[in-house]
């Protein structure tokens, strides 16, 4: 299934990486030969949340990772260092463009490599099963061939920075529900044509320095112990060459994971490798030979990424710089989804825009999780919008607050985390991006270690924007004192439960205070957390959250506000957003509702102004009920920080959105799939290889907006379609003319229909797809090679890809159900 190259000199470069490779090899021996036992099996864990031990006596220095996908976080939880955001990965998958991948890839080396970090930990290629994926925000896309060429050269572009990726979760982590013990029964077929065909693709294409193991199982073994996927596919058939890290926490057994193909488990100290593992060596439980396989492959990725002596990295002389605003703002627009615009309605017409919206002023600009990153800067919608439009011309009414409990302080507030000892003592400080604090391990503030830390206060000012009763509460487990303006409003305990380590931060807050507070005048506000004693849990992690609400308005007042400024403008601009309760990691989605009373604003301003835009932010599909009432629907998912500014550039015309759906939106009773629930462990992927627009197709239902639409400020009419096959290779050029006014691009994409249907294949699948440019009355052409892939499927009793003769239509068009022109081929 190789791909049409992005770009020959990645050709070049891979093969003179290959040569180079060779060169390595030879220093990664000398330093193999240089550890002892002790040595190898520290190698091979943690010493921390985020590195692996230096170990000079092979010349080795720490290697360090960072998450990713959206930019690189770095080793600290904190905005001391702040990281550039860029749009969430469904956006990246929605301009349809590797290129663009490429370049985000490149930016996110150059990130990596400011902040000291060697491998960065992404991209994540799981599919969207079911549209109630609460990380889906974080994947790409339903199909996997989208997702396989967006992060072929998502991972390309961070290699040729010199910095690794790892490629994850390895594989069926598609749901967040139990996902540390769930047990997914994933048939073969599905397994292989749909979740790790990604992977595949991936591993073929751009050859990934690592791969990271899901917390999961997979019709049994757990995949950081999954021997036949990871030695026999990974690297047995498809000949991965990497390093294979696990989860956090996802490595359970020492024994079981050496010989499952796991190399390294993070995070560290406390691990399944290390000492424990070196004990099972000397005991004869474990192989030395196998510690040595895992050492090299880490060696190597030291090697490739420049930190053994001896070795030269993969990349000497760096890419050149790239302006990540401008590369974000650039990717947010080209995402931005245009699903319905009627009579023109975009771009905006000269005239008064009421902009209407909680997430207008305060944009949701990426999802939650270990995503998460911290960026200098985030351009609202509102921000955006000030700057494009002329003065006087809009307002701003907040209309609905999409929260449906106390998020998490951070507007206004100005905090600092202050650590002491028993005795009171200050050991430490570190500035707090916002309310909620994060460290894992030792990601701790200089001078505080675990053993010494008694408690964190977090404290500093809070400036109102608005007078009333302001709400504060806290998220988190154990001691807290909360004290608002000199009183001290809670001293107590708090004790949620659950498995999942990360469940801590990710609970409702409980309110505790409220405050009546003047607008503009700042108070003081301290959040203490007293650490309780180190339980046996391997990983320590401090984790607490300062949650604010402002004044609460009745929400109908403020809906009618809204449709009162609706009216009195020429068009009403009106931004949804979903929270961090809703999508993030850690659980799933119960529905696909916009939270709060968005649903009842969008309806009263579409009453009062027939001229409204609804703008939906969010990272994944939400039900969209007054679809129909309203002129236009964008979609502009996390956009990343500079999404007011690109949505500003779309709105007003000076580009056009570009972006089409990755996945098919539709509502949750109409969705196909949305079993993400366990029973007894196991979730059944009963739906075999159709999810997604194969699994609507097959239903025969129809989505909101199918699969691969989208619309631009341009119209373009598809005039031919012709097939030619050489030396096995099929090619289809498509020609197209823009017959808008105004210069455009389009994503030609090209589906393959088996022309005897099947009912064991979908009835069409995206076998191909490619970008052109024309200027108005002009045409264009798209040359677009189907990958052999596109004609396989995995044959169950051979246990082997078996090519499907037959005739086939190809379909090209605008979306799975926008096909335009077709061509007949015989294979
Ligand atoms: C996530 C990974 C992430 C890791 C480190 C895990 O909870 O599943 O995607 O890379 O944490 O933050």
């Amino acid at each position: 299934m190789t791909y049409i190259d992005f770009d020959e000199e990645a050709d070049v470069a891979e093969t003179t990486q290959a040569m180079q490779d060779a060169a390595r090899e030879v220093v990664v021996e000398t330093a193999l030969g240089a550890l002892d036992l002790d040595a190898k099996t520290r190698l091979l864990a943690g010493q921390d949340v985020w590195s692996l031990p230096a170990l000079p006596e092979a010349g080795l220095a720490s290697l360090v990772m960072s998450d990713g996908p959206i930019g690189v976080r770095g080793v600290h939880w904190s905005a001391d260092d702040p990281s550039v955001a860029l749009p969430s990965p469904t956006a990246l998958a929605a301009t349809w463009d590797p290129g663009l991948a490429h370049r985000a890839g490149v930016l996110l080396a150059q990130e990596a490599r400011r902040k000291g970090v060697h491998v960065l930990l992404a991209p994540t290629v799981n599919l969207h099963r079911s549209p109630l994926g609460g990380r889906h925000f974080e994947a790409y896309s339903e199909d996997p061939y989208l997702t396989g060429r967006i992060g072929t050269e998502y991972v390309r572009g961070v290699q040729s920075g010199g910095v690794g990726t790892t490629v994850k979760h390895f594989v069926a982590n598609d749901a967040e529900t139990d996902r540390l013990t769930v047990n997914n029964l994933v048939g073969e077929r599905a397994l292989r044509e749909l979740y790790l065909a990604p992977f595949e693709a991936i591993v073929e294409n751009a050859h990934p320095w690592g791969i990271m193991t899901a917390y999961n199982s997979v019709n049994g073994p757990t995949m950081t112990e999954h021997h036949h996927l990871v030695n026999e596919v990974l690297r047995g058939a498809w000949g991965f060459d990497g390093v294979n890290v696990s989860d956090w926490t996802a490595a359970r057994s020492t024994t079981g994971a050496l010989a499952g193909g796991l190399d390294i488990a993070m995070p560290g100290p406390g691990t399944v490798f290390g000492e424990a593992l070196a004990r099972a060596v000397r005991d004869g439980e474990a192989d030395e030979a196998l510690v040595d396989e895992a050492v090299r492959r880490v060696l190597r990725l030291a090697a490739r990424v420049g930190v053994l002596d001896g070795a030269e990295p993969v990349v000497t002389d760096p890419p050149d710089a790239v302006d990540g605003e401008a590369l974000a703002r650039e990717i947010a627009r080209r995402s931005f989804v245009l699903v319905r615009n009627d009579n023109g309605a975009l771009p905006l017409r000269p005239g008064r825009v009421a902009l209407i919206g909680a997430a207008a002023r305060d944009a949701r600009v990426l999802g939650g999780g270990s995503a998460t990153v911290f960026p200098a800067r985030v351009v609202s919608p509102l921000d955006g919008l000030t700057a494009a439009l002329p003065d006087g011309t809009l307002t701003y009414t907040l209309g609905a607050d999409p929260n449906t409990e106390l998020p998490v302080a951070d507007r206004g507030f100005e905090l600092r985390a202050v650590c002491r000892d028993a005795t009171g003592q200050v050991l430490g400080a570190r500035s707090a991006p916002s309310g909620h604090l994060q460290w894992t391990g030792s990601d701790l503030p200089e001078g505080v270690t675990h053993e010494n830390l008694h408690s964190v206060e977090l404290t500093g000012s809070f400036t109102p924007r608005e007078s009333g009763t302001h709400t504060f509460g806290i998220k988190g487990l154990g001691p807290f004192r909360l004290t608002v303006a000199g009183t001290t409003y809670y001293d107590g305990v708090q004790r949620p439960a659950g498995d999942d380590p990360f469940l801590t931060f990710f609970g409702p807050p409980v309110p505790h205070a409220g405050v009546e507070l003047t607008a503009g005048e700042p108070v003081e506000v301290s959040l203490t957390y007293t650490v309780p004693p180190a339980g046996d849990h391997p990983l320590r992690v401090i984790g607490f959250t300062l949650a604010h609400q402002d004044p609460q308005q009745d929400a109908d007042e403020r809906i009618a506000e809204a449709a009162e400024a609706a009216r009195a403008a020429d068009t009403a601009v009106v931004v949804v957003a979903t929270t961090d309760r809703v999508e993030s990691e850690g659980f799933d989605r119960t529905d696909l509702r916009l939270p709060g009373r968005q649903d009842d604003l969008v309806r009263a301003v579409a009453a009062a102004n027939p001229n409204t835009v609804v703008v939906v932010n969010s990272g994944s599909p939400v039900e969209l009920p007054w679809r129909d009432d309203v002129a236009a629907v964008l979609l502009s998912w996390f956009p990343g920080q500079e999404g007011g500014a690109a949505l500003a550039d779309v709105l007003t015309g000076a580009h056009e959105p570009g972006g089409r759906l990755p996945t098919t939106w539709g509502s949750l009773t109409d969705a196909p799939v949305t079993q993400v629930v366990p029973e007894n462990g196991e979730l059944p992927y009963a739906e075999g290889v159709f999810i997604g627009y194969r699994a609507w197709e097959k239903h025969g239902r129809s989505p909101a907006y199918p699969f691969g639409h989208g619309l631009g400020y341009t119209d373009w009419t598809y005039d031919s379609v012709e097939v030619a096959e050489a030396a096995g290779t099929t090619t289809a050029k498509v020609r197209l003319r823009n017959t808008g006014d105004r210069p455009g691009r389009e994503v030609v994409q090209l589906y393959l229909a088996p022309a005897d249907p099947d009912p064991t294949r979908p009835a069409r699948w995206l076998a191909g797809f490619a970008s052109v440019e024309a200027a108005p009355g002009d045409g264009a052409e798209a040359t677009v090679e189907l990958p052999r892939r596109a004609f396989e499927i995995w044959d169950e009793a051979t246990g082997s890809w078996s090519f499907v003769k037959g005739s086939y239509e190809i379909q090209v068009g605008r979306s799975i159900t926008d096909r335009r022109i077709t061509a007949t081929i015989n294979v």
